[in-house]
């Protein structure tokens, strides 16, 4: 009988493994040579906040040495677009704000067909049900903490100015199709109420579309319903929201000392209003952070695409109460 010889099935053996470790080499060098490229879109490009946080996600890309793409996504047709794009232009991933949350499922079988890793920002993605969709991971901001910080600003600012609650009115600027702002709103609400600010003299004003333009003419209607009052208190989803209020009270003759708007946000939107040289209706807003938004889910995606590291499936970040007077003070402690 002839006995096997060892020899040839070792050499095999070691070819095999050497083959092997090539073909490990090779892709080990062709993943590290392919450029990572990652999409950021959003829903409103011109909006001060998306400018932002495009920015600082660009300041990661300069960083991690990764081409970032921007696009604007103002309508569920240019998402699908833009999405088969990011494809066809062979990046990895995206980070998206949505113009509509409950096109959540669309955006996950797009992404998946297209093998492209998803996060959202900013607004939560959700399903048919509108039930959040938990296996994309998110960052957004700690909506309802931040609303309760407005309605607390907007409380100690009354007894600041020594109002009595019976004489002013609360305009809560409305979007309550978007989670995120629904629970911003009601936060400010159950402060209000806690507060002891009469549930009566709130307002609703329902804005069309999350700009200041559709703001104004919201409070602009709610202003002509509600005559009576001498002093408003409003608020809103964010900066925009609240400024177009702030123009409409002006529009109807108040003055900046009857009028307390406190926004959300922060950015351009809220420093134009603190930089003119009197004092406006526009009081102050919760400063959040861009950076975070814009720059960590920019690396948080990097390091998915490069060390199949996951970022965490929901992260919510915290605001602080700025107005014109403390708003380097403010800006420094958030560490911007
Ligand atoms: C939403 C709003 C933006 C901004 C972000 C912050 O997307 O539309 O204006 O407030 O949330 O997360």
């Amino acid at each position: 009988m002839n006995k096997p010889n060892p020899k040839p099935s070792r050499r095999i053996v070691l070819r095999g493994l050497a083959a092997a470790g090539m073909a490990c080499l090779t892709l080990g060098r062709a993943q590290a040579a392919d450029p990572v490229k990652i999409g950021f879109l959003v829903k409103q490009a011109e909006e001060p906040w998306f400018q932002d946080e495009w920015r600082f996600a660009d300041q990661a890309a300069r960083e991690y040495g990764f081409t970032l793409v921007k696009i604007g996504v103002p309508s569920g047709e240019k998402m699908l677009s833009a999405i088969d794009n990011l494809a066809a232009q062979k990046a990895q991933g995206f980070i998206i704000c949505a113009s509509d949350v409950k096109l959540g499922k669309a955006i996950e079988r797009a992404a998946n067909r297209q093998g492209l890793k998803v996060m959202s920002v900013d607004d939560q993605l959700v399903d048919g049900t509108g039930k959040p969709i938990a296996s994309i991971p998110h960052m957004g901001i700690s909506a309802y903490e931040i609303g309760k910080q407005v309605g607390q600003g907007l409380l100690d600012e009354m007894k600041v100015r020594g109002w009595h609650a019976n004489e002013a009115g609360a305009l809560r600027v409305a979007y309550d199709q978007l989670p995120t702002a629904r629970e911003r709103t009601q936060g400010a609400l159950d402060a209000l109420k806690a507060g002891g600010f009469p549930a009566a003299n709130i307002v609703d004003a329902a804005q069309a579309k999350t700009d200041t333009e559709s703001a104004f003419n919201a409070a602009n209607i709610a202003f002509t319903k509600q005559a009576g009052f001498k002093h408003w208190l409003l608020f809103g989803m964010n900066d925009e929201a609240v400024l177009g209020a702030v123009r409409a009270a002006e529009g109807r003759g108040f003055a900046a000392d009857a009028v307390i708007g406190i926004g959300i946000g922060g950015s351009k939107t809220a420093q134009n209003e603190f930089s003119k040289p009197g004092q406006t209706g526009f009081y102050g807003s919760v400063l959040i952070s861009p950076k975070r938004h814009g720059y960590e889910t920019a690396v948080d995606m990097f390091k998915w695409i490069t060390q199949n590291q996951a970022p965490a499936m929901l992260t919510l970040t915290s605001g602080m109460l700025m107005t014109r007077r403390n708003q380097a003070d403010v800006r420094a402690k958030m560490g911007m």
